[in-house]
């Protein structure tokens, strides 16, 4: 084992989708500071582009240790020329983060919920995990690589109205173990379920607003505060690291111990 789990990427590169905004720009920062090469692979370039110029002007990030390709993950031909573009700019891959998602669910009635609107879901959240994990596997494999799934407590819990969002999330955790038997020993494959995490520091300038969230909304979780993305991206780095090295096929909750809450109404 190489000392603490953050200080062993120097060499290594990453993927990080929808690594634009919100979890995933969490996340690519948490790689850049352990010394990761990381492409941004982000539908919206606006986001993009403003993510590389913040991180790029940071000291200890190196030129050109971060890069954007506009990737639309859902798409295939889109999809594969990332991956090329990665492979050409940082030579090998180790790390391949399957984050982007279309993150809220519609709460549409399923009567009303159109069949566009669940196919669209799905292409996002679920194919696309596939199709990045398709075209990241040989590179990952020579690396002895890993893969992380970002679904959602959601895969395991509902409000009503939520069976699009729901259903891609629970297939995202079948995915990971399904993936982690086909392709170990070489690569890991695990999930993370984020539960409530406040993201709208983290998003674009024009999108970008102060968190609105009540002490009711805190208090409500067990540990007394709702999740910040830096939860889940320190997750990732120790998924990803070598002291998980016994650790594949699992879906881990960062949720402040939500899913684990007794939430019957008393008189
Ligand atoms: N924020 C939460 O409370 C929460 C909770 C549970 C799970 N999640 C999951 O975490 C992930 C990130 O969520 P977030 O809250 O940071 O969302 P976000 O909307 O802040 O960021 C998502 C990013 O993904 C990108 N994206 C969307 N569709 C894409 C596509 N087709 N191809 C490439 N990029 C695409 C967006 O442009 C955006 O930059 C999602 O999968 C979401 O379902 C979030």
């Amino acid at each position: 084992m190489n000392g603490t789990m953050n200080d062993n990427w120097t060499g290594k590169a990453a993927i990080v989708t929808g690594g634009a905004q919100g979890i995933g720009k969490a996340i690519t920062l948490r790689l850049l500071q352990a010394g990761a090469s990381v492409m941004i692979a982000d539908q919206d370039r606006e986001a993009g582009e403003e993510t590389i110029a913040e991180y790029q002007a940071l000291k200890q990030i190196k030129v050109g240790q971060v890069k954007f390709v506009q990737t639309d993950v859902s798409d295939e031909a889109s999809v594969q020329s990332m991956t090329q573009q990665t492979i050409q700019s940082f030579d090998r891959l180790d790390l391949l983060v399957n984050n982007a998602g279309i993150a809220h669910p519609s709460n549409d009635p399923i009567e009303q919920l159109s069949l566009e609107h669940w196919n669209r879901m799905l292409a996002v959240n679920l194919t696309g995990a596939f199709l990045c994990a398709k075209y990241a596997v040989p590179h990952l494999r020579s690396q002895g690589g890993a893969i992380i799934n970002i679904a959602s407590t959601r895969a395991a819990m509902s409000e009503p109205n939520t069976e699009a969002y729901s259903a891609t999330k629970g297939g995202l955790v079948a995915l990971t173990h399904a993936l982690a038997n086909s392709l170990g020993p070489e690569i890991r494959v695990n999930c993370i379920s984020p539960g409530w995490i406040a993201v709208s520091e983290w998003q674009k300038k024009s999108k970008r607003r102060p968190p609105q969230i009540r002490e009711a909304d805190q208090q409500q979780h067990p540990v007394g505060r709702v999740g910040k993305p830096e939860d889940v991206a320190d997750m990732v780095l120790y998924l990803a690291s070598e002291q998980a090295g016994f650790i594949t096929g699992v879906n881990i909750a960062i949720d402040g111990g939500m899913t684990h809450k007794m939430i019957y109404l008393e008189d």
